[in-house]
């Protein structure tokens, strides 16, 4: 797995390059702790990255995309996005069953909390995938500041939808808009489950889902919600954007897992993007998890895979 945690005081956001992060367990821990450290650290141990989890450049993250709501081409994002999603100013309306509902513009819902570099894995589910130093914060600080009541089980996120700035409208078929994504409340306060708010410790760019995002290692990319203006405490599973569209080839879970094939594809290997290599990629094997089950496996003991994929 990848633990590599730097924190935002530690250096200025223009040193930050691949080179440069680094990995420091004790440091991650100490952000974490008292937010779900334990089971972090029970689970977890610090292993080197392998060789062929150096982090994707710049230009490979924010060129190769998927963003529908700006075109379903894997450079449509880059090439719609940033002239026409306007991300400031952004609110974020954190709503349903908890005791403290508010409407929050960006800046007073980042501020309480410390901002983190961390490079995670991400695997799309189209068998793609990159390795990514996002900066942001962990989900858990807004849940705790939000309080659920005990009555939530869920927590369910939308993406901003303005057919004005977002040109999807072209295509077919259609999704039913916003775009909608959601996970069970333990997944969403485990401490890998991070908000992000930054790429190379640069503001995230539009195509990566600015100015807000989420980033879920262990599980399938689309879960990993973009440009998100909207959080909110459920007591039922809440409806998901491709488990809604196409239920046979998408589930709620959509943990990244070898063993499981997608109806139409094997879910065995992955084509790490590498623009250096002759066909922009190379193959490698598909990790349970992500490479995150030390970490996260025990969120599903006792539960049937095939059946929650
Ligand atoms: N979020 C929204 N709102 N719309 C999308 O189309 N695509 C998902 C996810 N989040 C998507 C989204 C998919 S399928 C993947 S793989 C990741 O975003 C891709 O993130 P990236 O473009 O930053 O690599």
């Amino acid at each position: 797995m990848i633990i590599k945690i730097r924190k935002n005081s530690d250096v200025p956001s223009s040193e930050i390059t691949p080179e440069s992060i680094y990995i420091d367990r004790r440091k991650f821990l100490g952000a974490s702790a008292g937010i779900g450290a334990a089971t972090f650290l029970g689970a977890g141990k610090a292993h080197a990255a392998p060789q062929d989890d150096e982090p994707n450049t710049w230009e490979e993250i924010t060129s190769y995309n998927n963003f529908y709501e700006f075109g379903t081409g894997k450079g449509d994002p880059a090439k719609n996005a940033p002239d026409r999603l306007i991300t400031d100013p952004w609110t974020v309306k954190v709503d349903g069953l908890c005791n403290n509902p508010a409407d929050y513009h960006l800046e007073d819902f980042i501020k309480p909390s410390t901002i983190e570099d961390r490079t995670y894995r991400l695997r799309c589910v189209e068998a793609w995938s990159m390795v990514v130093p996002w900066r942001g914060f962990p989900l858990v600080d807004v849940i705790d500041r939000a309080e659920p009541t005990a009555a939530a089980k869920y927590v369910a996120f939308e993406t901003l939808w303005d057919p004005e700035q977002m040109p999807e409208r072209n295509w077919r078929p259609r999704i039913d808009w916003p775009y909608r994504e959601g996970l069970r409340l333990d997944e969403a306060m485990h401490p890998l489950s991070l908000l992000v708010t930054g790429l190379y410790g640069k503001d995230l760019p539009a195509q990566n889902g600015a100015p807000l995002r989420l980033a879920v290692p262990w599980k399938y990319g689309f879960k990993s919600i973009k440009s998100i203006v909207r959080i909110t405490f459920t007591e039922d599973q809440p409806p998901t954007t491709w488990a809604t569209q196409t239920p046979r080839e998408y589930g709620f879970y959509s943990n990244v897992n070898p063993d499981v094939d997608h109806p139409r594809w094997s879910q065995k290997t992955e084509k790490r993007i590498d623009s250096s290599k002759l066909f922009g990629s190379r193959r490698i094997d598909t990790q349970f998890l992500n490479g995150y089950a030390d970490e996260v496996a025990h969120l599903y003991e006792g539960m049937d895979l095939r059946k929650n994929f």
